[in-house]
């Protein structure tokens, strides 16, 4: 096994570059790392589909294919950091993480599935920590605002009052933007393998399904509607909860190993705020039952295939313009454990469509943190948090558009 820290010819290789986030990422690195300190290559699986893409610009290019583990080994080995925008990831991710657990190469991607996120653990946790391979999972919209967040908020708690949030809550405020081929095709493959395999489905409703120790305070998602006080409005479900909320329980876990993680008694949970008085209940209804509609339709085979007619295909994706209007608001109110004058509320901004602009600059700067920046672990599998948490504080708002802000 060789170590990431041995020199390799590469920091970041792109892989997956030619597909819808993929392109966003390869054209955020031409802006800001072009000719830089920064040695960044792009990979995939078609070289002409690479060659149009480098356009004539200094980019090397690579080609491997995702089931072809000697490629993928070959890969990973010319590479610090393995940026991957390959997915359904369950469908084509596992050689990669092995490649990279087994060479000592850290890792990045943007995967939202949990059940392949805790098979990744079960099966490479061992061989990432022996080799040296910093792996870290949802560096895009899952779960970075959620993750990064909270991890902001209790720094804050910790620096102005000396202790952690033992509650924190993430709500939706505003956004806009569109979904990707690639989204729909990971979402859809998600609700097939749950239907096939009771394990998945286990795994889909454990609120501590990523974390290794016993399950804390949390219960399942809620889908219901309700009034938040604390916000003063309704508040429905948010879409990504099921993904983020067990980042963030990972995170707490991990981090608690170093004594700066948020506590035994932490709970947490997301929701989207939709409005006050009577609209606002009516708009949390209406998300609601389409969460529930959409979640009822792709889960049988029959209504799955109709709805696939009116989704993007892979390699389709939200329009430029759609991309560079779009942005996200959340808020999070962290609760101080004894004195209610003493919470914080804190808002991230993205200032580009969440799931493509903003996520293809999260990503980038996760890749680019693994590869320059210390890292305060070794080998493993990390969330964004534990492993780059401190580095991302930094680079997202001077880099990415991502701002985190007490208010
Ligand atoms: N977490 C988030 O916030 C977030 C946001 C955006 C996307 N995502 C996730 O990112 C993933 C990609 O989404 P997308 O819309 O960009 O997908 P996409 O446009 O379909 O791109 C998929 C990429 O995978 C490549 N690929 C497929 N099979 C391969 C193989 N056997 N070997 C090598 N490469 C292969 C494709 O190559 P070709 O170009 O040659 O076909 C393409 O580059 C999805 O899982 C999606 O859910 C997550």
């Amino acid at each position: 096994m060789e170590s990431a820290s041995l020199e390799r010819q590469y920091d970041i290789i792109v892989w997956g570059a030619t597909g819808f986030t993929g392109r966003l990422v390869t054209e955020y690195m031409a802006t800001r790392y072009l000719d830089s300190n920064v040695r960044w290559a792009i990979a995939g699986r078609n070289s002409s589909k690479l060659e149009s893409l480098v356009a004539g610009r200094n980019i090397p290019m690579l080609t491997a294919d995702s089931h072809d583990p000697a490629s993928l080994a070959a890969l990973v080995k010319q590479t610090k950091v393995i940026l991957t925008t390959v997915g359904p990831y369950a469908r084509y991710g596992s050689e990669l993480v092995a490649a990279c657990s087994e060479q000592g190469t850290h890792y990045c991607d943007l995967t939202g599935e949990v059940h392949w996120m805790r098979k990744m653990i079960d099966e490479h946790q061992t061989t990432a920590a022996a080799s040296g391979a910093v792996i870290v999972h949802t560096c895009g919209f899952d779960s970075i605002p959620s993750d990064m967040g909270v991890y902001f908020l209790q720094k804050q708690m910790q620096e102005k009052h000396g202790v952690t949030a033992q509650q924190i809550k993430y709500r939706t405020r505003a956004f806009k933007g569109g979904f990707s081929g690639g989204t729909a095709d990971s979402m859809i493959a998600m609700m097939e393998a749950a239907q096939k395999d009771p394990s998945i489905r286990r795994i889909a409703g454990n609120p501590y399904s990523l974390n290794d120790g016993p399950p804390g305070r949390d219960g399942g998602d809620r889908f219901g509607v309700y009034f938040d006080e604390d916000f003063g409005a309704w508040v429905g479900p948010f879409v990504m909860a099921g993904v983020n909320t067990r980042v963030v329980r990972r995170s707490n876990e991990l981090l608690s190993a170093r004594s700066a993680g948020y506590g035994e008694n932490f709970r947490y949970d997301e929701g989207s705020v939709v409005g006050e008085g009577a609209k606002g209940f009516l708009g949390a209804t209406a998300m609601s039952v389409g969460t529930g509609a959409f979640v009822g339709l792709a889960a049988i085979p029959l209504t799955r295939k109709g709805l696939q007619k009116f989704l993007p295909k892979p390699g389709e994706g939200p329009t430029v313009e759609q991309i560079e209007n779009g942005f996200f608001t959340v808020e999070l109110l962290g609760k101080h454990p004894s004195d209610s004058s003493k919470d914080i509320r804190v808002r991230v901004h993205g200032d580009r469509d969440p799931g493509y602009g903003s996520t293809s600059k999260m990503i980038a700067e996760s890749a680019i943190a693994l590869a320059q920046e210390e890292l305060p672990v070794g080998g493993g599998i990390w969330t964004p948090a534990s492993a780059i948490g401190d580095a991302l504080l930094a680079r997202l708002p001077a880099n990415a558009g991502v701002t985190f802000e007490v208010i």
